[in-house]
Formats: C-alpha cells, sequence, structure tokens
C-alpha cells in the first residue's frame, strides 16, 4: 500500500491551490485580526496594549500618509475613506516607489503608516526609513512579526492572517482593511470624533464580518460560472465610486495578476470622459453598486456602458432588487455599513479572478513574473 503526498499536497489541506485555500480562511482570518481587540463590555475598540500612541500624539495628529505596494497599497486607498470619514484627519495614499522621490510634506505631526503582508518589500521600507529620518511616527500593519518593517516601525498592528502562500494576496489583503478598521476607531474614540452610540454600531457590523463572509464564499460554484464565460474574454472593466472605486482596483490586479486578462479599474463617474470609448459589443464590466449615498448616479453609469451593450455583473447589498433591472446578473453582498463594504465585496471578486485563472489553465499560485515578496526596489 503506497499513498503518494507532499508537503505541498498536505499544507493545502484538501484544496487545489493556496489561493483557494486563503480564500476560504478569511472568516478565520478576521476573527483572528478583531480578536482581543475589542472591550465587549464597553463596545470599544482597545489598542492599548498593541501601540504606545499618547492621547496627546493622538490629537496631535495633522495628517497621514499611506504608503504600500501592490495589494497593500490598493487597502491604503479603502483606508483613506475610512479614516477620513471616521476621524476628519485628512490622509494621502501613495506607492511606496513614488513616495520616495516625491518629496513629501512630513512634519512631526504627520502618522505615517506603512502597510505590508510580508513586511519586507524594499520599496515599502525605504519609504519607511525615509519618513522615520524626515522625523514623522511610523506605524506599521503587517502580518509578519519579527520582519524588517516590523523591527524598524515605531508602532507595530499585526494582522493575524496566517502565512500566505499563494503570490495573488487575498486574506492578507482583508485582515489588513480589519486592522485599518479598527485603528480608524481607536483614532475615533481618543479624538471624540463621534458618539459611543456610532462607534458601538461599528463593532457590532465588524463582529458580524467572519460570519458574512463565510455565507458568501456559499456563492462560488455560481461565481465559477460568470469566471469561465468571462475567461474567454481579453479585456474586461471594473467599474464603482468611492469605496466601490478602491476595491474595483483590488479586483483588477487580482484577476491581471493570475489570469493575465487585461482589465482597468475605473471610477465609474469618469467613464464619460474617455474610458467609454472601449466600452463595444459583450465587453464584459464587472460594476459594484454598494454606495447608498451614491447609488443612484452608480446606477446611471450603468445604464451608459449598457446602452453599448456591455455584459454587465453587478455586485449589490443583498435586498436589492433595482439593480437586476439594469444589469445581466447580480451577485449579491450581505448588508453591513457602508464602510465595511469592501471586506466583503472584495471576496466575489477575488473567486472570479480564481476561476478564470484556473479556466485559462494558469499556474494559479505561481503567476508568471510575479514574486511573494520583492526585495528589490
Ligand atoms: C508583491 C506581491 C503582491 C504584493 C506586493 C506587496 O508585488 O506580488 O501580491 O501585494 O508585493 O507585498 P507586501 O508583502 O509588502 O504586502
Amino acid at each position: 500500500f503506497h499513498v503518494e503526498w507532499d508537503v505541498e499536497t498536505a499544507e493545502k489541506d484538501g484544496f487545489d491551490h493556496f489561493m483557494l485555500k486563503e480564500i476560504y480562511e478569511q472568516p478565520r482570518a478576521y476573527r483572528e485580526t478583531i480578536s482581543n481587540r475589542i472591550n465587549h463590555q464597553l463596545n470599544t475598540v482597545d489598542l492599548s496594549q498593541e501601540i504606545n500612541l499618547t492621547e496627546d500624539y493622538i490629537k496631535s495628529i495633522d495628517k497621514i500618509h499611506i504608503v504600500a505596494c501592490g495589494t497593500a497599497y490598493h487597502a491604503g486607498l479603502v483606508g483613506k475613506y475610512v479614516i477620513e470619514q471616521l476621524t476628519r484627519i485628512p490622509v494621502e495614499v501613495d506607492v511606496a516607489s513614488e513616495y520616495r522621490y516625491r518629496n513629501p510634506i512630513i512634519t512631526p505631526n504627520t502618522l505615517v503608516m506603512v502597510i505590508s503582508q510580508s513586511g519586507e518589500t524594499a520599496d515599502t521600507l525605504a519609504a519607511l526609513r525615509e519618513s522615520q529620518r524626515n522625523g514623522a511616527k511610523v506605524l506599521a500593519i503587517t502580518n509578519v512579526n519579527g520582519s524588517s518593517v516590523s523591527r524598524e516601525a515605531d508602532e507595530v498592528l499585526l494582522t493575524h492572517a496566517g502565512p500566505e502562500i499563494a503570490v495573488a494576496s487575498t486574506k492578507a489583503y482583508t485582515s489588513q482593511l480589519v486592522a485599518i478598521y479598527l485603528f480608524g476607531l481607536y483614532l475615533s474614540q481618543v479624538r471624540e470624533t463621534h458618539e459611543d452610540a456610532a462607534i458601538a454600531k461599528y463593532i457590532q457590523a465588524i463582529k458580524e464580518l467572519p460570519a458574512q463572509a463565510e455565507k458568501l464564499l456559499e456563492f462560488a460554484p455560481i461565481i465559477k460560472q460568470f469566471a469561465e464565460r468571462f475567461a474567454k474574454h481579453e479585456d474586461l472593466f471594473f467599474i464603482g465610486r468611492s469605496l466601490d472605486f478602491a476595491v474595483s482596483l483590488e479586483g483588477s490586479l487580482k484577476l491581471k495578476e493570475i489570469s493575465y486578462i487585461h482589465s482597468e479599474a475605473y471610477p465609474a463617474g469618469e467613464l464619460k470622459h474617455g474610458t467609454l470609448a472601449l466600452i463595444t459589443d459583450g465587453i464584459p464590466v464587472i460594476a459594484l453598486a454598494t454606495q447608498e449615498d451614491i447609488y443612484e448616479k452608480m446606477v446611471s453609469n450603468i445604464i451608459e456602458v449598457k446602452a453599448r451593450n456591455a455584459y454587465v455583473l453587478g455586485i449589490a447589498l443583498e435586498g436589492d432588487t433595482e439593480l437586476a433591472k439594469s444589469v445581466d446578473e447580480v451577485i449579491t453582498i450581505p448588508k453591513t455599513l457602508p464602510l465595511l463594504t469592501p471586506a466583503l465585496s472584495v471576496i466575489p471578486l477575488q473567486l472570479l479572478a480564481y476561476y478564470a485563472a484556473l479556466a485559462r489553465g494558469n499556474d494559479v499560485d505561481k503567476p508568471r513574473n510575479l514574486a511573494k515578496s520583492v526585495t528589490v526596489e
């Protein structure tokens, strides 16, 4: 009797690829990133055991720079919306390889946040050092305790996603979002920008995310069917507004990284200023419409692409019966607060990329030309 197995197969835990396994680990990654950071009696975030920022310092922050690469940069784009809404502190987001060379305006009241799954990305590390040289405090959000970024940053907020093996990042991104939510709420509490009841509402909604993510994963077979249809195309568009645009960028990156399908993510309202010229008969468009405040405007943008005969897959909130009238297919995500939707809406996009890459016969976990961690500038 002979059993064929190797370490890699064992580590994949019954999944065909690390990427799929990691997509399915997201509910657990959420739970672990949230755990021990919430005071369940007071319904507040408590990061005081991990982060040594004094109340005076937190109150003195007058701007935040978020710096990162790749998927972590996309988490930073969500972070801008989240932190600005929760704290009203102005936030700028930069790709690390650009930040260093643009002579950014850094003062002692600038908090620089670097985000890095590995904590070893050379561009991010260089930006961290440059920020410290200019007198800023650096807070790192990283998944690897003991990494260069975690050792050199002034403060560290760990994501607890567990090891991520697939080159295309999934659970690290969503855990970074959770860390950003918690940090944004923490700043808001200290700076007293929201009522206790509003904070409590966020905490409650964050606690529901793991179970909601689990529910969303049950749609995988439906998403696989869409992906197989899209996989035949060479060009595809993702559109969305505000947070949905930030998530579109990540959905587009995932697809490019592993399926090699060319895709563009566009702020839906900007399409008419040029890109609409590329919307032709049958082109797939994935339209995210989860943001209530700009929902009507988003639907108008969808009607614009439908008028050019695009094939539109809409991503909407559960209970939305309107969107189906303007698109070809709809996937719904469980209802949560508007700022938290990225933690759910990205999951169908990760699955789309995965199944499209699979349909094209690509090496999902090790895409061509890419490395998990880039330690050269
Ligand atoms: C590489 C990977 C990307 C990743 C980026 C940043 O380019 O291929 O998936 O998003 O590095 O990595 P980090 O470890 O800093 O988050």
